[in-house]
């Protein structure tokens, strides 16, 4: 299912003409389709059906309370990067024995939130994680589940800016300290080692370096199996890529074979962390055209209303996101540079894009922004953020409203 289709030249999510929508609350919108992340998700879960899993959603990808509430009833857990993630999910109702902590640089004051509430686990950084984390849990007379992230040295073949398993980044513990990280942790009074992790990056497109990682991530569970620990799971991480020009990707179903494959006869339940592929083409980011200029040579530059305050991938990786309007006529197409009103150069959706020959008050849809989308919104030059609207079955609703300027100067003198 797509959720955004053409209904009598009209750009619809699941129905709802985002005419509409934009009519009724300005531009720049984030809209949402709920049934397009409900069917992503279900999809995923039924690929794991064989074995053992749990799908923990990363809240970095989209974590607006109404998506969080979305995906929790759907039975998803969680993946959370900051107490400030952990915080929102407990505010959309999961129990954090259903939330997985990663992040390269937790705070002590993060750690000792994340160890007195007794969450599924900590996914621990580096051997001075560890000795904190052992030491908090002591003083607070507990045990913290941890599971080792594993830096496996893997190429995961995507943009160098969101690769996560080379051993030269900054993730996780170097796999050949890994067996001796999981002997020492054994050993650590506060600590109950249940897991280990490993996450090689983002937006891979081919199954074959995830299944190394996942391989060798199996491969150490049965040495420190055999070392004495008793692991609950194997959390493979996240990173499984969409298309966003149309190619194709692996599917849900050959990820999961990669994965199920590499992990082997181990008999350990997965852990999963997946964030845009279950929301990323579930959304899109609706503008207005505010200006069209047409250069001496006759290069077209359409100005929209929406910029990298509101979706920052294109500036930050060169990302490619497909801009289409969002009403169709009999105007011919033309090339044109498609660009945000912020003072920035890289402040660009694209070059060379095709559109209805663009005039102002032109309505476009720019599509797969439902993931590091609204997540990565700034204030730049002082723009309140964009609303968001979710879209369920017929009906649509506000999930975050326009920022106003009260709300930007609220918290200043
Ligand atoms: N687990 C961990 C530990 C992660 O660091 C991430 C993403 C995920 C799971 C989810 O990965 P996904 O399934 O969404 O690929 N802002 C960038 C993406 C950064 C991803 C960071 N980590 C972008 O817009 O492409």
């Amino acid at each position: 299912m797509t959720a955004f289709t053409y209904q009598h030249d009209q750009l619809a999510c699941d129905g709802v003409a985002l005419a509409e929508v934009a009519a009724s609350i300005g531009t720049p919108a984030y809209v949402y389709s709920a049934g397009a992340i409900r069917e992503r998700y279900r999809a995923l879960d039924a690929a794991f059906a064989s074995v053992p899993h749990a799908i923990h959603y990363a809240l970095k990808a989209n974590s607006t309370l109404a998506i969080v509430r979305l995906l929790r009833e759907l039975g998803a857990e969680f993946d959370a990067n900051s107490v400030g993630e952990i915080d929102v999910a407990m505010r959309a109702g999961v129990p954090p024995e259903r939330i997985v902590f990663t992040g390269v640089g937790k705070t002590r004051a993060e750690l000792e939130r994340a160890v007195t509430l007794g969450l599924k686990t900590i996914n621990v950084e580096s051997m001075g994680e560890l000795e904190r984390i052992d030491d908090l849990a002591r003083r607070h007379a507990t045990r913290a589940r941890v599971a080792i992230r594993v830096n496996p040295d893997v190429d995961a073949e995507t943009h160098p800016n969101i690769s996560t398993g080379l051993e030269r980044n900054k993730f996780g513990i170097p796999i050949e300290q890994a067996r001796s990280a999981c002997r020492q942790a054994s050993t650590m009074p506060g600590l109950a080692l249940v897991g280990l992790h490993a996450h090689i990056g983002s937006q891979i497109t081919s199954v074959e370096p995830i299944a190394r990682a996942v391989a060798a991530l199996a491969a150490l569970a049965r040495e420190v199996i055999a070392d004495g620990a008793r692991l609950e799971h194997l959390d493979v991480g996240g990173g499984l890529g969409i298309s966003y020009n149309g190619s194709p990707v692996p599917g849900e179903a050959d990820y999961a074979r990669a994965v199920i494959s590499a992990a082997g006869n181990l008999g350990l339940p997965l852990v999963l962390e997946p964030g845009r592929a279950l929301v990323a083409p579930a959304g899109a980011l609706v503008s207005r055209v505010v200006d069209v200029k047409v250069r001496p040579a006759g290069r077209r530059i359409v100005v929209v209303d929406a910029g990298m305050t509101e979706l920052l991938r294109p500036a930050l990786y060169g990302a490619f996101h497909r801009v289409v309007a969002v009403s169709r006529d009999a105007r011919p197409e033309v090339t044109c540079d498609i660009v945000g009103p912020v003072c920035e150069t890289s402040d660009a959706f694209g070059t060379d894009r095709q559109l209805p020959d663009p005039r102002v008050d032109d309505l476009v849809a720019i599509l797969d922004a439902g993931a590091y989308g609204a997540v990565m919104a700034s204030n730049y030059n002082r723009r309140p953020m964009a609303p968001e609207v979710l879209v369920d079955g017929a009906a649509w609703r506000v999930i975050r409203r326009r920022q106003t300027i009260d709300d930007l100067v609220a918290l200043e003198d």
